[in-house]
């Protein structure tokens, strides 16, 4: 008896290694696939009763322009989640190619201080960081949020926007780093 038991066990433990490397290898498919996937990095901050943070986010798209919503997903086991969950704002500042290495610093495991210890920092209308240079800033109310695996989707209500007429974007593709100059899109015909 105890020798079928054994044999079961070491079944079971032998189909739950299968199951779990058939999810690590979906995981580097899709992650592959996602790298193929050009998209702008931004830096998002927030300030308020959680605290300031920032991160370095792709993860951000337009939903609609009435009212001007984005949708932001942030890993809720990164140490900015929970920040951004009680302050319920967030600025997308969007980086200009000038900000390589910032985005770097954002992207990384580095304290919160030493983040905006470098770039240039002001505030919005509702006391967000915003980044001097950046392409844009889009100042937001975080109005619902979905949990989607291990991120959460927000969707922000768009509150104030600053927008400047020169630059270049800054891409993320193939895991590295790009920048696409001349700029190709007037920012302010576009959210005209
Ligand atoms: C190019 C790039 C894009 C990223 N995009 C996202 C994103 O969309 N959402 C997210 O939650 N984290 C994203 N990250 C990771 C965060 O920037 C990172 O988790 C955070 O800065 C460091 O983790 P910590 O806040 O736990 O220290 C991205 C990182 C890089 C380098």
């Amino acid at each position: 008896m105890a020798l079928i038991g054994g044999k079961v066990r070491i079944a079971m433990k032998s189909s739950n290694q299968d199951a779990a490397v058939a999810i690590e290898s979906r995981k580097a498919d899709y992650k592959n696939a996602m790298a193929c996937l050009g998209a702008a990095i931004n830096i998002v901050t927030t300030d308020g009763v959680g605290g300031r943070a920032g991160f370095a986010a792709t993860a951000v798209c337009s939903v609609t322009d009435n009212p001007p919503t984005l949708l932001v997903c942030v890993n809720r086991s990164s140490s900015v989640y929970s920040v951004v969950k009680e302050n319920k704002t967030l600025c997308v500042n969007v980086l200009d190619g000038a900000h390589k290495e910032l985005s770097k610093l954002f992207g990384g495991k580095t304290s919160v201080d030493e983040r905006f210890s470098s770039g240039i920092w002001k505030e919005s209308a509702n006391g967000l960081p915003i980044l001097e240079g950046a392409l844009a800033s889009l100042d937001c109310r975080i109005k619902s949020g979905i949990d989607v695996g291990t991120h959460e989707v927000f969707l922000c209500e768009v509150v104030s926007i600053r927008t400047k007429d020169d630059g270049n974007a800054l891409i993320y593709f193939n895991r590295d780093y790009y920048v696409i100059e001349p700029r190709t899109c007037d920012m302010h015909t576009a959210l005209r």
